[in-house]
């Protein structure tokens, strides 16, 4: 299992180097909007609705997975107490190098989202997790430890890939017309198709929706994102622990 990690961190400190689109930092506009008290966290095109982080100043905010410089630095400067664990150094150097350029007091961990002990039971009152579960083979384990560091009532928010995105190939007939086929079942694992050291799962909506009821958490909140690409369909899920 280490090693399907460490893969991943590696493939994610590449993609750093090679300035992917998923990792641009929050910007002076956004920074300072957040500070006016005009917070906003984008999510493929939409942004989290606000009236879910309407009382997020003061709060205690773990971004899961979530370094890059975006979220949490967005969330320090709307008024919250944030930390943020992820498990690529690159990510985080880039929360570490606004926090000093913005004066910002954000707590910056290295680590597993699997294994959040270098966080006490019920620290939490907000878990953002930004699109990543993805790199995870068993999103139960996350959620138990989400669960487990949130405040009874806590909230959980997650942004995710729906699986479409990984049912379907794009095919090219022999008149070069192309067009998506279903042709992966889930739950899909990149490894069954792919020898170039990328690692991703595409998890089931009941892994995802059942895993957060299983894990101790209510459903409250629900929202889709559809891309220009048929098979680009994302989620949110607002979750409180119960
Ligand atoms: C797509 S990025 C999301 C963060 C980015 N700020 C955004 O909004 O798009 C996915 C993040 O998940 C992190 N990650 C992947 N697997 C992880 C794991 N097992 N534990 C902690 N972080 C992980 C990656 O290092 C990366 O920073």
């Amino acid at each position: 299992m280490d090693s399907i990690f460490s893969r991943v961190e590696k493939n994610v400190d590449d993609l750093v180097r090679n300035n992917a689109d998923w990792t641009a930092c929050a910007t002076y506009e956004q920074l300072r909007d957040a500070r006016e008290g005009k917070l906003r966290l984008d999510f493929y095109g939409k942004s989290i609705p606000m009236e879910w982080l309407s009382d997020i100043k003061g709060k205690r905010v773990l971004c899961l997975a979530g370094a890059g410089g975006l979220q949490a630095p967005l969330l320090a400067c709307a008024g919250a107490d944030v930390s943020v664990i992820d498990i690529s150094d690159k990510m985080l150097e880039k929360d570490r190098e606004i926090a000093k350029r913005e004066k910002l007091k954000i707590r910056i961990a290295k680590g597993n989202m699997c294994n959040l002990s270098q966080f006490c039971d019920g620290e939490f009152d907000y878990i953002i997790n930004p699109p990543s579960l993805m790199y995870v083979p068993e999103i139960k384990v996350v959620f138990q430890e989400c669960c487990r560091v949130l405040k009874q009532y806590g909230t959980l928010i997650i942004m995710a890939p729906n699986p479409i995105n990984y049912v379907c190939d794009y095919i090219t007939d022999e008149k070069g017309n192309g067009y998506y086929k279903a042709v992966h079942k889930m739950p899909f694992c990149s490894l069954d198709y792919d020898d170039s050291g990328w690692i991703e799962y595409g998890h089931t909506m009941e892994e995802y929706l059942g895993g957060l009821l299983e894990c101790g958490f209510w459903i409250n909140g629900y929202m889709e994102c559809q891309m220009e690409d048929i098979t680009e369909l994302y989620f949110l899920v607002r979750a409180v622990k119960r």
